[in-house]
């Protein structure tokens, strides 16, 4: 089956909806969905940002002296975006492993890097504990499973409206072991803009610092991550550095690193 998904590995052919946006959540004009039958996960939708008057960042302002690599994918650090590529682009990570949280997929969509995997219990734990079903919709992706997705999404979609939702063969995140997207168990939002809304979402967005993650496509920074917000999708970077983005209020990897934005492909 073709993958189309931008943020799942296994999926359908978007179809463009309207989504309705309440009072800080983004509108989309473009949010395609899928629904072919034996998906093993639902179809991310790019998020296209209505006006606001959120600032968006297109050049990095605040950097962190690096700790960590940050080009070598088994780097915490590791930044990947329209940018810089995976080197290796065929990188497969070492420690994958199956995390003990709530699965919503199976096979290597069901893994992430042992680090990332030890994080994920730790944060779907206190979710849990406070009430929020969390599922894992999709983790590891290899990179032919990449080709995949990123193919079928641009014969779908297009390609200029692909490239805001799926990243290229060899420039996916997911194909690093340290990213995720989370669900909530109910479906009707996964992927979809209206998952900013969901319970899962706010509490991840409110909490997921706490345990080493940031929300890695925010809203409104599309002209410095190169995508439109995906309220699902979680970067491990460890609790420091997580907790010193949060803190202080810095929204992106590539400022937060001093990185050049990154909207397009060069
Ligand atoms: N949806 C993100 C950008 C990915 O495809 O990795
Ligand atoms: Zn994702």
């Amino acid at each position: 089956m073709a993958a189309l998904a931008a943020c799942a590995p296994d999926n359908t052919a978007p179809s463009p909806v309207a989504a309705n946006a309440a009072s800080g959540v983004p509108s989309a004009s473009e949010t395609p969905s899928a629904a072919t039958p034996g998906a093993t996960a639902t179809e991310p939708a790019p998020v296209e940002p209505a006006p606001s008057t959120e600032p968006s960042s297109t050049a990095p302002s605040s950097s962190v002296a690096p700790q960590h690599s940050l080009t070598d994918p088994t780097s915490p650090w590791v930044v990947v975006n329209k940018h810089r590529p995976l080197a290796p682009q065929d990188f497969v990570p070492a420690d994958l492993v199956q995390p003990n949280i709530q699965l919503a997929v199976s096979g290597e969509a069901a893994l992430l890097n042992s680090t990332t995997a030890a994080a994920a219990e730790k944060m779907f734990g206190a979710a849990s504990s406070e009430g929020i079903i969390m599922t894992l919709a999709s983790g590891y992706r290899s990179y032919s499973t990449q080709v995949a997705t990123y193919n079928g999404y641009v014969a779908s979609t297009g390609q200029a409206a692909a490239d805001r939702a799926s990243a290229r063969p060899g420039h996916s995140e997911h194909q690093t072991g340290w990213s995720f997207d989370i669900g909530d168990g109910g479906g009707a939002c996964s992927f979809q803009p209206c998952f900013a809304e969901q319970p899962a979402a706010v509490w991840a967005k409110a909490n997921a610092h706490k345990f080493g993650f940031v929300v890695r496509y925010p809203w409104m920074f599309h002209e410095t991550t190169g995508y439109f917000y995906e309220s699902w999708h979680l970067r491990y970077i460890g609790v420091e550095a997580a907790t010193d983005m949060a803190t202080r209020g810095i929204s992106t990897l590539e400022e937060y690193f001093g990185l050049e934005a990154a909207p397009d492909y060069l």
